[in-house]
């Protein structure tokens, strides 16, 4: 059975464009910010550079190198490294499928806010605004109840742009569109960092968020923040980067890459705390009250505190508010291509499909999930019940499996080593082994440990116990069901795409592939 040839990047740097465009996303923007300046502001960036360095470019590093080696999906990839691991590929599929589902959606609200930003919709009450005429957000969590027209349209329209780049493939669609949307994203922010900078109480936000606290280096909870973050911003854990990785050609330059990659988003994070503390030190002095009392990330940093400071300029606002939210806009899209790609190749690698068929096929179930969910007046419940459980539960976890699966049980980081060295410019030494077998995975574990306990002694959020079951546990736990579910049924495909994989690459030699 002969397959198409595998799709491939035109060049390095449109790979790289599009490994930085999935790893620049909202983390960077809204969540970076915060972390830094709750863990110890200046003195943040120690453990911040350290978890860079021992996990965030080696793991990049490991996933660069199977989906180089193996240049196939996820679950095909770790299925040819051994066959039960197959199970933690569709156990990421899933979660980025429910990942997909809820980020599509704070894509449309940020779609939407540029928008108000030229209108000044929230008058002088953000807060009711964003919960109440927008999201027409229901006080109890649980069930479906009414759907929001202007919330549905503006995710719809963000369905068809991610699937329409995708269904154009990887080099016309995902390639192009990040050289376009990097490149913009990059100078938007950097106005809008220019912009901040000069506004009244700039300093006072810089000081609050750089102002070292060296005391915090020796807590703990410090150093596993500083993790977490490097994990989440980068995109490990995902399966995305095996993907992308998996479109290079036979010569690509691993390590090298994981290095620009690595530090390129480490410098986008750092310009996004400049900007966001810089406003939020404007909005403070505007107020006449400290920094720590109007500093917050996620949602009520973009959706509340920014509406507050753009109604708040003298002059420019609208300004600040389309450049802000059209960078979070754009930094969101490029993550989301990339996540529903990885959904997209691994449907393709399992059933055969072709990349249309299975951008439209797979493409339009998550869209239409997404699309029926988030509109309604529990969206928001949803999505943040969602978005903690399965980053918690769900990636940090599949990499945990994944780091004590191929490293300690299958011991195959000597192997990957190897590949990486091959053909990549900076060698790996055994450095990179000693951080991947040992240093890691203590971390995650210990970091895993850590926020069951929290999470088993009080309820997240305060929500119900039934709720968190259901819409939290059922759906974290449920992508390792499905994971292991469809790693059961058999695969007759995958030995042929094997096979002719090894048959079109001598280097494929060396280790026993299924
Ligand atoms: N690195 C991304 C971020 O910082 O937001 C993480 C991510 C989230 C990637 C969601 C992809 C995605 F769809």
């Amino acid at each position: 059975m002969a397959q198409q040839p595998r799709e491939q990047w035109g060049t390095r740097a449109g790979f790289l464009m599009a490994a930085i465009g999935s790893a620049v996303g909202l983390g960077n923007i809204w969540r970076f910010p915060y972390i830094a300046y709750e863990n110890g502001g200046g003195a943040f960036m120690l453990p911040y550079l350290v978890a860079l360095l021992t996990a965030g470019i080696p793991l990049l590093i490991l996933e660069y190198s199977i989906g180089h080696r193996y240049r196939s999906s996820a679950p095909l990839s770790y299925r040819r490294i051994s066959r039960p691991a197959e199970a933690i590929g569709w156990w990421q599929v899933a979660i980025c499928f429910v990942i997909a589902i809820f980020y599509g959606a704070i894509i449309a609200w940020s779609a939407s806010y540029i928008y108000f930003s030229v209108t000044g919709a929230w008058g002088d009450d953000p807060n009711g605004f964003f919960f109440g005429d927008y999201l027409q957000m229901s006080e109890t969590p649980g069930g479906i109840t009414g759907y929001v027209p202007a919330v549905a349209w503006p995710l719809v329209g963000v369905w068809v742009v991610v699937l329409a780049i995708l269904a154009l493939g990887v080099r016309n669609g995902i390639e192009k569109a990040n050289k376009v949307f990097i490149p913009l994203l990059a100078v938007l922010f950097l106005v809008l960092v220019v912009q901040a900078l000069t506004l009244d109480g700039a300093v006072a936000g810089l000081d609050a968020l750089f102002t070292p606290d060296w005391n915090a280096m020796l807590d703990g909870s410090v150093w596993v923040a500083a993790y977490g973050q490097i994990f989440f911003s980068l995109s490990i854990g995902f399966g995305i980067m095996v993907t992308y990785a998996s479109y290079l050609k036979r010569k690509a330059d691993l390590t090298g890459s994981a290095m620009v990659a690595g530090f390129a988003n480490s410098s986008f994070e750092l310009l996004a705390g400049i900007g966001v503390f810089a406003a939020l030190g404007f909005m403070a002095t505007a107020a006449g009250t400290a920094v720590d009392e109007v500093a917050t990330s996620g949602i009520g940093l973009a959706f509340i505190a920014f509406p507050q400071i753009i109604s708040t300029l003298p002059f420019g606002g609208a300004l600040f508010g389309v450049l802000f939210f059209a960078s979070l806009m754009i930094a969101g899209l490029t993550s989301l291509i990339s996540i529903v790609q990885v959904v997209v190749s691994a449907v393709q690698d399992r059933v055969g499909l072709g990349r249309l068929q299975s951008v439209f096929l797979v493409g339009g179930i998550i869209a239409l999930v997404s699309i029926l969910i988030f509109p309604t007046h529990q969206g928001l419940h949803y999505l943040d019940v969602f978005d903690h459980f399965i980053n918690q539960y769900g990636i940090v976890l599949a990499a945990l499996a994944m780091l004590i699966v191929f490293g300690w049980v299958l011991r195959r980081l000597p192997m990957f080593q190897k590949h990486a060295n091959e053909v990549s410019s900076i060698r790996l030494g055994t450095w990179w082994k000693v951080v991947l077998g040992g240093i890691t995975p203590v971390l995650l574990g210990f970091m895993m440990w850590d926020s069951l306990r929290t999470e088993l002694t009080e309820n997240y959020a305060g929500y119900s116990t039934g709720f968190l079951l259901s819409a939290g546990w059922g759906v974290a736990i449920g992508a390792l069901v499905f994971g292991i579910v469809v790693s059961l049924f058999p695969w007759k495909r995958a030995d042929a795409i094997a096979r002719e994989d090894a048959a079109d690459a001598a280097l494929t030699a060396k280790e026993g592939d299924s």
